[in-house]
């Protein structure tokens, strides 16, 4: 019964991505460090350091639940995340055979168990997926996305912004979409980000409005001057150049959640009017399936609190039979909640007979309670809230 099950919940591979081995020189960024110090320490605080399974708890619980939920093995389910959370992973895809050998617990030492524990790829996204790789395939359906969407550099060739620079240590060459065209290397993992049943619960792509500012020019900040690399070079001095900072601020990064969203309230007759205004290129919350916006409303009389609400702007998931799941098995989400691209979103709730004024708090929060409850995430990250805006408004 149960190797029935496998056979027919099994998916069938994408077309295999070509590996590129990546030699140990070029393999950690610990390598990159006597050169370019200040970039391998603002990546150490990014979460593409941290999109690893050993580095993620959501990530982790996820894969597990995932793994048990289609009855596959858990190294099969890490082996299709991997196609962005770890695209210089060795085995591009598991079969049938792999899945019996796993029941019959004859795995070990195979090729998917040592790719998936090899320490290679303990770093998630480092250097060496964003800077090497080769070509994007813009033509290719839009459902083909990380190592889908790539072919890799040699080893030891790194691609950058820089027409001009030479390195000792490696190869250098110039891509556009390190430069003008950087949105087309972000779009080639926050994208399509779909469910094993082929909900696409996100698409950072098609909710995109362009505008002039570029995914870089917000979440690696402006150019400065300063220097690529430390080395210096015959003159005695490092070369100077106009660089950003590679800390990549999201979601994750509670205080920088402060005024991203435009709050206003007024009084119609008997309810109160909340509008929420997104000025950001891309919705808000975005990225992942089951972030949250949280608006907090408390009632007052003589400043002390009669009533309260709350209300959750998110997305539910659903499996068979309509039970409550998360966004990697669903195959239906409810209704869109999020504060669309440059739009908004306007709630009406009901006044609260003698309270005198209204106080409007705005938070996100990463994961909601459905999803957090689910998986039974531990850490305190996930459901922190962090304040967007507030106001206080006098009732008539
Ligand atoms: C998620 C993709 C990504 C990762 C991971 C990444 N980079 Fe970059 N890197 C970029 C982009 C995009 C630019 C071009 C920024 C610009 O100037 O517009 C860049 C630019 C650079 C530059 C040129 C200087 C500059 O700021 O323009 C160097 C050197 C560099 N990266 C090194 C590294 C090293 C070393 C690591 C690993 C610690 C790393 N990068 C990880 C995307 C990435
Ligand atoms: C011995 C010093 C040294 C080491 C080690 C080193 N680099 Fe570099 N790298 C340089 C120099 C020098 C440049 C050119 C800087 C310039 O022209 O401003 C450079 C440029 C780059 C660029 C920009 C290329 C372009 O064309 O825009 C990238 C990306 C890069 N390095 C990535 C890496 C990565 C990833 C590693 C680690 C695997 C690494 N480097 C290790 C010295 C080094
Ligand atoms: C190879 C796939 C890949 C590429 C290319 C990539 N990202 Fe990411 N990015 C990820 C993954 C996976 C995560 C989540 C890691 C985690 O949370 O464990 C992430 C996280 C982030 C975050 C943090 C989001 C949060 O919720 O805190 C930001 C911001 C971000 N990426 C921006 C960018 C930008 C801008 C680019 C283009 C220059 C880019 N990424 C290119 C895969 C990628
Ligand atoms: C005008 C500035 C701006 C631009 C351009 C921009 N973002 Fe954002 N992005 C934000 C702000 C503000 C937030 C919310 C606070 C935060 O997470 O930094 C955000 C959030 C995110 C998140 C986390 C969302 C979540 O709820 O999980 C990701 C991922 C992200 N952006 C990726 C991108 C990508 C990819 C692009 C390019 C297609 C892009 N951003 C372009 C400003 C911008
Ligand atoms: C199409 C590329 C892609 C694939 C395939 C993919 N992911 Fe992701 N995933 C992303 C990106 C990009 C982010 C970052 C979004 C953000 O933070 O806003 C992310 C974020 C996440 C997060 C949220 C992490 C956090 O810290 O908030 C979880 C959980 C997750 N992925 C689980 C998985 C699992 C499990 C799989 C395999 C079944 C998988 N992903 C496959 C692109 C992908």
């Amino acid at each position: 019964m149960r190797f029935f099950l496998i056979i027919v919940t099994i998916v069938i591979a994408l077309s295999a991505a070509k590996v590129v081995e990546v030699s140990e020189e070029y393999q950690t960024s610990q390598k990159c460090k006597s050169c370019h110090l200040q970039i391998v320490k603002d990546w150490e605080e990014s979460w593409h350091s941290k999109s690893h399974y050993l580095k993620d708890e959501y990530f982790r619980a996820t894969l597990k639940y995932v793994a048990r939920k289609t009855r596959k093995s858990l190294n099969s389910v890490k082996v299709e995340c991997a196609t962005c959370h770890n695209p210089r992973i060795s085995v591009t895809s598991t079969d049938l055979s792999y899945e019996i050998k796993v029941l019959m617990k004859l795995d070990k030492g195979s090729k998917v168990n040592k790719a998936t524990h090899n320490s290679a790829i303990s770093e998630g996204i480092n250097c060496v997926v964003c800077h090497n790789i080769d070509k994007i395939y813009e033509g290719r359906d839009s459902s083909h996305r990380g190592m889908n969407r790539v072919s890799w550099t040699k080893s030891g060739t790194m691609v950058g912004p820089f027409s001009d620079a030479a390195s000792p240590y490696h190869k250098t060459e110039y891509r556009d979409f390190m430069d003008k065209k950087s949105d087309q290397l972000c779009f080639v993992c926050h994208a399509n980000d779909k469910s094993v049943k082929g909900l696409v619960f996100t698409d950072m792509q098609s909710e995109y409005k362009k505008s002039d500012k570029g995914c870089v020019d917000c979440h690696m900040g402006s150019k400065v001057s300063g220097v690529a690399a430390t080395l210096r070079l015959n003159d005695g001095k490092a070369k100077k150049r106009d660089i950003r900072t590679h800390t990549f601020p999201g979601a994750h990064v509670s205080d920088i959640w402060r005024d991203v969203l435009a709050l206003s309230i007024w009084q119609k007759d008997s309810d109160i009017i909340v509008v929420l205004k997104n000025p950001q290129p891309h919705n808000i919350p975005s990225g992942f399936g089951s972030r949250e916006l949280i608006v907090d409303i408390s009632y007052k009389k003589d400043n002390k609190e009669i009533d309260s609400k709350s209300i959750s702007l998110t997305r539910h998931y659903k499996r068979r039979r309509a039970k409550a799941t998360i966004p990697h098995l669903a195959i239906e989400a409810s209704q869109d909640m999020s504060i669309p691209a440059f739009g908004k979103k306007v709630l009406k709730v009901k006044n609260v007979a003698g309270a005198t004024s209204v106080n409007v708090k705005v938070y996100y929060r990463l994961v909601n309670e459905e999803v957090r409850s689910i998986l039974d995430l531990k850490e305190a990250i996930w459901s922190k809230k962090s304040l967007i805006t507030f106001k206080n408004l006098q009732l008539k």
